[in-house]
């Protein structure tokens, strides 16, 4: 799970100014996304396996398992620095596009995919008790293989370009401006082929995250709007909440993972 606020921080009030964000509404490209520190993003939210992450993992995992897609074009938007939504994509991958806008993060993906982390693997182990997922016996070998990682604007993708998708706390947290979660969601949905399964998570309720010292901004996103919003561009959609494990976690309300099919 991402945005846990930093100690002391939380729903936008921390007293430490930032040098990443130049507005108190910052939009996406107000926002100094290169000192996005991967590292201790990755020690702050992923470094031990949370129940939350588990269940959305084994959602994913089910998922992407029950479409039977195989030898498919994947993408996930907005990679930053988790590696679970790519490793959810594996067994279905031809090809898996890993696309972020910070060049830090860009550079932190291009070195995971060549060799992830072991920290990842209590991740591939929750995709692994799915016989899909359990058939790929070397998944960093073919995460390596498949794996390509690409500086782009989620504003920026190509229109139906890809034929599965995930985009994980992504359209809550890259601006301040709820029309730019909208944007986001509809360009990620746009991007992919007419049918394509898809999976979005979004934090409910975000106001900002730290990435260290930095302070990023989100927007405090309602389920309903966030529905309304897929809906508009998908089918089949299922809608689940998914709530932090526990209250001392104050910087959003639950996190939002929706499945569905984009109408392209
Ligand atoms: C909260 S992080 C989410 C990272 C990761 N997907 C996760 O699940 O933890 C938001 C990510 O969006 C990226 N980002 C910000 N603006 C973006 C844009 N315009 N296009 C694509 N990615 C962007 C950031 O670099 C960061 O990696």
């Amino acid at each position: 799970m991402a945005l846990i606020p930093a100690a002391g921080g939380g729903c936008g009030e921390s007293s430490t100014p930032s040098p990443s964000i130049r507005s108190p509404s910052p939009a996406n490209s107000d926002v100094e996304w290169d000192s996005f520190d991967p590292q201790a993003y990755v020690r702050h939210n992923y470094a031990v396996l949370r129940a939350d992450d588990r269940e959305i993992l084994r959602r994913t995992r089910d998922f992407f398992a029950e479409t039977t897609l195989s030898d498919a074009c994947c993408v996930d938007v907005g990679s930053g620095a988790n590696l679970y939504p790519a490793l959810s994509l594996l067994p279905i991958a031809r090809t898996l596009d890993l696309c972020d806008w910070s060049a830090s993060n860009v550079r932190w993906l291009s070195t995971q995919i060549a060799s992830y982390d072991e920290l990842w693997d209590p991740y591939w182990q929750v995709c692994a008790e799915h016989p899909a997922y359990s058939a790929v016996t070397d998944p960093r070998g073919r995460l390596a293989q498949v794996g390509r990682v690409l500086r782009t604007s989620v504003f920026d993708l190509p229109r139906r370009a890809w034929d599965a998708g995930t985009m994980f706390f992504v359209a809550c947290s890259i601006s301040a401006d709820q029309a730019e979660a909208e944007h986001a969601i509809g360009s990620f949905l746009h991007a992919l082929r007419p049918g394509s399964p898809f999976v979005v998570t979004v934090m409910l309720g975000s106001r900002g995250y730290h990435v260290g010292e930095h302070l990023f901004p989100a927007v405090a996103l309602q389920r309903a709007e966030v529905v309304a919003t897929i809906a508009t561009s998908a089918y089949d959609l299922d809608v689940h909440e998914v709530q932090p494990p526990t209250p001392l976690r104050d910087g959003y309300l639950s996190m939002l993972l929706a499945t569905g099919r984009s109408h392209g």
